[in-house]
C-alpha cells in the first residue's frame, strides 16, 4: 500500500523562536494521524536542534533540504548525512527547482545526493517538474522523463518519495489542475520500477484545495511550501479527510 507523505518546506524562513511559536500553534491543532500518513518538517538546518527536542516520540518526522554527496570535507555552506541523521532527521528534499535553478544543481548531482541519502538511511524526496516554458512548448513529459532517467540511476525505489511540482504553480497561487496533477503522476509511477513509491504534488497546495487533490488516485501527499509556515493551516492540510 502506498504511504500518505505530507511535508512542509519551510525554504530560507523561521527562526528558533519563529518555530517555537509555530509550534504552540500546530501541535495542538493536530488531530490523530491516521496510521498510513506520514507528516514531515523540513525546516531551515538552524531550527533542527529545536524541532528534534520538542518533536522527539511525536509522529512528525524531521526533512532536511539538502545533503552533500560526501561525508565531510571541505565544502563550504554544505551538509553531511551523518550531521543530518545525528540531529534526528529522516527525510531529505533533493533537487528542488529553487536549488536546480539557484545553485547549480543538475541531474547528475541530484543523483549523487540521492544516492547519499539512501546510503545513510534517509528517504529521499527527489522533486521533479517544469517551468512555465517547457509546459507551453510541450516539453513536460520528456523533461520529467529526462530528470527520473538520470536522477534514479542505481536509485533503491524501495526507500524514496517523488514530488511532482509544476515550477510555475510554486509560490503562485496558480495550483495545477488535479486532473492533470494526476495525469502526470501516473506517468511518473508508469516510469518507476516500484509502484508502490509514494509520490506527492506540490505547487500552492492550500487548506481549501488539499481535499480536492488527496481524492485524486494517484497522488499520495503534497509538498507545502507556504501554507506550511502558518501552523492553523498546515495543521488542516496534515489534518485532511480522505
Ligand atoms: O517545496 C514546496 C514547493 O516549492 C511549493 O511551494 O506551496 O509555496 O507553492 P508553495
Amino acid at each position: 500500500m502506498r504511504k500518505i507523505v505530507i511535508a512542509g518546506n519551510w525554504k530560507m524562513y523561521k527562526t528558533q523562536a519563529e518555530t517555537q511559536e509555530f509550534l504552540r500553534g500546530f501541535l495542538p491543532n493536530l488531530e490523530e494521524t491516521p496510521e498510513n500518513r506520514e507528516v514531515v518538517l523540513c525546516p531551515p538546518f538552524t531550527d533542527l536542534s529545536v524541532l528534534s527536542k520538542t518533536l522527539h516520540g511525536s509522529l512528525i518526522q524531521l526533512g532536511a533540504q539538502n545533503i552533500h554527496w560526501e561525508e565531510y570535507g571541505a565544502y563550504t555552506g554544505e551538509i553531511s548525512g551523518p550531521m543530518l541523521t545525528e540531529s534526528g532527521v529522516r527525510f531529505v528534499i533533493v533537487g528542488h527547482s529553487e536549488r536546480r535553478q539557484y545553485f547549480g544543481e543538475t541531474d547528475a548531482t541530484v543523483n549523487l545526493r540521492l544516492r547519499t541519502a539512501q546510503r545513510f538511511g534517509l528517504t529521499p524526496i527527489l522533486c521533479v517538474g517544469e517551468t512555465k516554458q517547457q509546459r507551453d512548448a510541450g516539453e513536460t513529459e520528456s523533461l520529467i522523463a529526462l530528470q527520473l532517467d538520470k536522477g534514479l540511476v542505481d536509485i533503491d525505489q524501495n526507500n524514496l518519495v517523488i514530488a511532482y511540482e509544476p515550477i510555475w504553480a510554486i509560490g503562485t497561487g496558480d495550483t495545477c489542475e488535479v486532473a492533470e496533477a494526476n495525469r502526470i503522476i501516473g506517468l511518473i509511477r508508469s516510469q518507476l520500477t516500484n509502484p508502490n513509491v509514494s509520490i506527492q504534488y506540490g505547487g500552492s497546495v492550500k487548506p481549501n484545495n488539499i481535499d480536492e487533490i488527496m481524492a485524486q488516485p494517484e497522488i499520495d501527499g503534497v509538498l507545502v511550501g507556504g501554507a506550511s509556515l502558518e501552523a492553523e493551516s498546515f495543521a488542516r492540510i496534515v489534518n485532511f479527510k480522505p
